[in-house]
C-alpha cells in the first residue's frame, strides 16, 4: 500500500486548516450576513454557535479523520463497522462541497475580475453610485461572470491537478500573515472614516428584537461555513495529522483566529458602509460595493486595492483546494481513480454547476425556486441545511457510536497531554453541539415560535 502523506510540523498543520477555514466566508459571506441579519445580534449568536457547536463538530471530525488515517466513508466504517448508514455522511459532505465550489467560484470570480481591474487601474476615481453599477454591470454580463469563473476553476485544476500544494501552501504560510496585517490596517482606516462609530454600534451592540428563525439558522450556517465543517472536509485533513498534533489546542486556535478575520472584516465594512450612506443588508455584494470606496479614499489606494484582491484570491484558492480535495480523495481511495481524472471529474462538474450559479444574476436570474436564485438556493442549502445536519452527524457518531477510549486517547494524545477541560469537551460533543443544532432546525422550521 501507498504510504500515506503527513503534515509534518504543528504548524503546517495550523496553516493548511486555516487555510480552509480562512477565505470568503470571512470577508465576503460573514459582512453581508450580518448586514441582511441586523447586526449586533447576528454576531453574538454566530460566536455562540462556533463555541458550542463549531469546536465540539471540530473535534469529532479530527477524531475520526485522525484516529483511523483514511478518507470519511473508510473512517467511519473501522470506528463502527455495525453503523452503515453514518457512510452516508461522506456522500452527503462531497455533494456539499460540490455545492459549494460552484457558487464560491462565481464570487472568486468576482474577485480576479476585481484584482485585474485594479491592476489595469480602472478601480480608481469612481463615485459611490457608480462603483455599485460597476458590480451590477459586470455580474450581468453572463459572458463576464462565465469568463472569470471558469479561469477561476482553470487555477484551482492546475493546483490540483499538479499536487503542487506544497507550493501553494508555502505562498499561503506567507500570504496568509500578510492578508492579517493588511486587515488591521484596513480597520484603522475604516474607524477614522467619519460617521465610523455608526458602523461600529451596528456590528457590537445586540439588537435582540432583530432576532427571527431565519437569522438563528443563519448563523449556525456561517459558523458551519466559515470553519469548513460538516462536509469532511477537517475530517479528511485530520486524516494527515501526525500522532502528536494537539487536537483541541488547534482546533481553539483555528476557531479564534477564523473569527477574528471574521470581526476585521466587519469592522472593515460597517463603519464603511455608514460613511458612505450605503445599505448594509445589500447582501451578496455588499463588499464588492465598499472595498473600492475604501481603497479609493485612502492615499496610494491602487496599490492597496490590487495587494488587497490579490491576498483575497490566496485565501479563496485555498479554501477551495480543500472543499476539492474531499472528492479527489474519496475518488482516489475508494474508486481507485487516479488522482489526474479525479480532478478533472470534479472540476467539470464545478463547471457544470458553476455556470448555472453565474448565469443566475443575468440570463438565469428569473429561475427561482421559493424565492430562491440558484446561486441562493445553492448557498442556502449547502450552507445552512447540509452543513449541519453533516455536523449533526459526525457530533452523535463520535459522542455516542464509537468507543469511548478512542475519544480520550485521541484528545490526549494518547494520555501525553492534560487537557483540563476534557469533560465539559466530551459533554459538548455528546449533548450540546446535537440539541443546539436539533433546536436551531426546529426553531427555523417554526415549531418553536413560542421561545421568542
Ligand atoms: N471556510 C471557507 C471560507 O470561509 C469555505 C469552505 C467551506 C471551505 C467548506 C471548505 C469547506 O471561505
Amino acid at each position: 500500500m501507498k504510504e500515506r502523506a503527513m503534515f509534518a510540523t504543528k504548524m503546517g498543520v495550523i496553516a493548511v486548516t486555516a487555510g480552509s477555514a480562512v477565505g470568503l466566508g470571512n470577508i465576503w459571506k460573514f459582512p453581508y450576513e450580518t448586514g441582511v441579519h441586523g447586526g449586533g445580534a447576528f454576531l453574538l449568536i454566530y460566536v455562540a454557535c462556533v463555541l458550542l457547536v463549531g469546536v465540539p463538530v471540530m473535534l469529532a471530525e479530527f477524531i475520526i479523520g485522525r484516529s483511523t488515517h483514511k478518507n470519511a466513508r473508510s473512517a467511519m466504517q473501522i470506528l463502527a463497522p455495525k453503523r452503515k448508514g453514518f457512510t452516508a455522511l461522506s456522500y452527503m459532505g462531497i455533494s456539499a462541497s460540490i455545492m459549494i465550489l460552484s457558487f464560491y467560484s462565481v464570487v472568486a470570480g468576482w474577485i480576479v475580475e476585481y484584482l485585474f481591474q485594479s491592476l489595469i487601474g480602472s478601480m480608481s476615481g469612481h463615485t459611490v453610485a457608480e462603483y455599485s453599477d460597476m458590480f451590477i454591470a459586470f455580474t450581468s454580463s453572463p459572458w463576464r461572470s462565465l469568463l472569470w469563473t471558469f479561469l477561476f476553476l482553470l487555477m484551482n485544476y492546475l493546483i490540483l491537478r499538479k499536487g503542487i500544494q506544497k507550493g501553494i501552501e508555502r505562498i499561503s504560510n506567507f500570504m496568509m500573515p500578510i492578508l492579517f496585517i493588511l486587515l488591521i490596517i484596513f480597520c484603522i482606516n475604516s474607524l477614522l472614516l467619519p460617521n465610523a462609530m455608526e458602523g461600529v454600534k451596528f456590528l457590537f451592540n445586540p439588537d435582540f428584537s432583530k432576532v427571527t428563525p431565519k437569522m438563528v439558522v443563519g448563523a449556525m450556517g456561517q459558523a458551519f461555513f466559515s470553519l469548513s465543517l460538516g462536509l469532511t472536509g477537517l475530517l479528511t485533513y485530520a486524516s494527515y495529522f501526525s500522532d502528536k498534533t494537539p487536537l483541541v489546542k488547534s482546533a481553539t486556535i483555528i476557531a479564534i483566529l477564523d473569527t477574528f478575520v471574521a470581526i476585521m472584516a466587519g469592522i472593515i465594512i460597517f463603519p464603511a458602509v455608514f460613511s458612505f450612506g450605503l445599505e448594509p443588508a445589500a447582501g451578496p455584494k455588499l463588499v464588492f460595493e465598499i472595498l473600492p470606496n475604501i481603497f479609493q479614499q485612502m492615499p496610494g489606494g491602487y496599490f492597496w486595492s490590487a495587494a488587497f484582491f490579490i491576498l483575497l484570491f490566496f485565501a479563496s484558492i485555498t479554501s477551495t483546494i480543500s472543499m476539492s480535495e474531499i472528492s479527489i480523495t474519496f475518488f482516489t481511495e475508494e474508486y481507485k481513480m487516479t488522482r489526474n481524472k479525479a480532478t478533472a471529474i470534479n472540476t467539470i462538474i464545478a463547471i457544470v454547476f458553476g455556470s448555472l450559479c453565474a448565469l443566475s444574476f443575468n440570463v438565469l436570474k428569473d429561475v427561482k425556486f421559493l424565492d430562491l436564485t440558484i446561486f441562493d438556493m445553492f448557498e442556502y442549502v449547502s450552507s445552512n441545511i447540509l452543513l449541519p445536519l453533516g455536523g449533526l452527524g459526525f457530533a452523535l457518531f463520535v459522542g455516542w457510536y464509537i468507543d469511548k477510549r478512542i475519544i480520550h486517547e485521541q484528545l490526549t494524545n494518547f494520555g501525553e497531554r492534560k487537557i483540563t477541560l476534557l469533560r465539559p469537551i466530551i459533554i459538548c460533543i455528546r449533548y450540546i453541539a446535537p440539541v443546539c443544532i436539533v433546536l436551531i432546525f426546529l426553531y427555523g422550521l417554526g415549531y418553536l415560535d413560542f421561545i421568542l
